[in-house]
């Protein structure tokens, strides 16, 4: 395991105390250690389909200062598929799509028998939701506290909890007024302030479907998301809040200009009495009538060569989209650019996104800045599942098992940032050993008592040995291997 660590890119020392920070910042239950509380903040903020390349398009001086102060990654593989629910629940869970449950924006249980649609009520139902636990649900267990402006799934009871402080949906309000939640939700008393805060925002997805990413029009939109950016940033600024609070900048896929021409209907191909149409194009769920598997598949594998169509067990690997009963027997999806509809009197949109996660129109932006972050650092790529481990890093959370990878994007992080430094550590872009070898001597000296103490109870009290042996043999440190 050291051995993969090591090719992964990290000196020896920072990686051991990468791993030994967990043991150091949580006591025996996993729960935040009181001072670090202070300088491990964290507000997470999605605009919704910003994608990667729409920060050189027109003037973003916004990010831009954050990207000078912080950090960018250039290329973020996101999950499969790319569409608004699934991936947002993978940046707070750090799983693929068919490992935390909310596989489509619009899907069927077969186990539940219940439809979930992004557009209803359904997505209310626990149920949905609880195949995985997000971060703002873990923090609260650990101790800390969380608050939430409209994240899809934060209104929604997830084993038992909210985050502390939650908006319901609403569509209506405005960008201004979530800002306004989550400055008083940061900066309440102390004992009532927030650790952890996402806020999200629609734009500009609503206005890439309407007016497709290559509109002209879309200038003006991505120059208003840079001055929302501004105003969350000034807002943070007069809160006395910018320089304690992480900041992450991010999305949960792209966008892709589509085209009237590029249609398919599947009327032509199949009849509709032969199945059910569960999630929307561009990859398209499909139940066959019971019996009709088959059929159904024989008429739509080689029907249009604009769109593949799979058998759930033969979706490609790579996808990580199979093993859900809410992935449908058969999927097709269109090739970039392309709607699948049944007829055309469909409504039609000029941008769209939920095609191949690997496509670079698909993949979102990523900025962050901080007293945890490196200062004016280009990565060049990562995974979007990787986020949630770092962001476990920086709260000092105990990650659940997910499928980042911390060591993948450990560099984006400031090396000084020590769990145990009461005040903003100074910065300094070397990296620095003196706290690698502090903690190291303090491991040392506390197993060495450890070895003594245990000792002595051994030959003074056999039986409750036993139950010692078996906490100490807990796996803390392998369980944080396996990022
Ligand atoms: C599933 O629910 C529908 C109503 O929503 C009902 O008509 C149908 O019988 C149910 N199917 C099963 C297998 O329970
Ligand atoms: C939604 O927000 C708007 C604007 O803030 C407000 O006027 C409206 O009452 C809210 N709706 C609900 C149901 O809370
Ligand atoms: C398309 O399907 C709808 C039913 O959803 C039907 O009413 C309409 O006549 C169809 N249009 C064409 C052109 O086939
Ligand atoms: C993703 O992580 C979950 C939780 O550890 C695990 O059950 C699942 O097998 C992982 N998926 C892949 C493709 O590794």
């Amino acid at each position: 395991m050291l051995h993969r660590l090591l090719r992964g890119g990290c000196s020896p020392l920072l990686c051991i105390w990468v791993l030994l920070l967990p043991l150091v910042s949580l006591n025996q239950h996993g729960h935040r250690n009181h001072n670090v509380r202070d300088q491990s903040k964290l507000l997470l903020v999605s605009f919704d389909g910003f994608r990667w390349d729409y920060i050189d398009r027109v003037p973003t001086p916004n990010f831009r200062k954050l990207i000078d102060e912080g950090v960018m990654v250039e290329q973020v593989e996101n999950a499969y598929i790319t569409k608004t629910f699934p991936n947002h629940y993978s940046l707070v869970t750090g799983l693929y799509t068919e490992t935390h449950g909310i596989v489509a924006n619009e899907m069927y249980d077969p186990i539940l028998n219940r439809s979930f649609s992004m557009e209803t009520d359904s997505i209310y139902d626990s149920r949905w939701w609880e195949e995985a636990v997000p971060l703002w649900v873990t923090i609260q267990k650990a101790g800390g506290r969380s608050g939430a402006a409209m994240w899809p799934g934060s209104d929604v009871k997830i084993h038992g909890m909210f985050p502390n402080q939650y908006l319901r949906y609403n569509a209506s309000m405005s960008f201004e007024t979530r800002v306004e939640h989550i400055i008083k939700w940061f900066s309440a008393p102390k004992e009532e302030a927030v650790d952890f805060g996402v806020l999200y925002w629609e734009e500009p997805d609503e206005s890439g479907h309407r007016l497709g990413p290559q509109s002209p029009q879309m200038d003006v939109v991505i120059f208003g998301i840079d001055q929302k950016l501004g105003f969350l940033i000034d807002e943070l600024v007069k809160a006395g809040l910018y320089e304690k609070v992480n900041l992450i900048v991010t999305s949960d896929h792209g966008m892709a200009q589509l085209s009237p021409d590029n249609i398919i209907e599947l009327d032509q191909y199949v009849s509709r009495d032969l199945y059910t149409w569960v999630d929307k194009s561009p990859v398209v769920g499909i139940l066959p009538n019971q019996g009709k598997l088959e059929e159904v598949y024989g008429k739509l594998v080689d029907a249009n060569p604009n769109m593949a169509v799979f058998k759930k067990e033969s979706i490609p690997e790579h996808f990580h989209y199979q093993h859900n009963v809410r992935i449908m027997p058969i999927i097709i999806e269109a090739k970039e650019g392309w709607t699948v509809v049944q007829n055309r009197s469909s409504p039609f949109m000029l941008g769209n996104h939920g095609y191949d996660n690997t496509l670079r129109s698909m993949q979102p932006v990523f900025v962050a800045r901080g007293p945890s972050f490196r200062r004016n650092y280009v990565k060049t790529s990562m995974h979007s599942v990787d986020l949630y481990p770092l962001m476990c890093q920086i709260l000092y959370i105990r990650p659940l098992p997910n499928n980042g990878s911390l060591l993948n994007v450990i560099d984006l992080l400031s090396p000084d940032i020590t769990p145990s430094t009461p005040s903003a550590p100074p910065r300094v872009t070397s990296y620095s050993y003196a706290p690698v070898v502090g903690s190291l001597l303090g491991v040392v000296m506390v197993l060495g008592f450890l070895v003594v103490y245990i000792r002595q109870v051994t030959l003074k009290q056999l039986p409750s040995l036993k139950h010692r042996r078996r906490e100490m043999s807990q796996p803390l440190l392998q369980e944080d291997l396996h990022l």
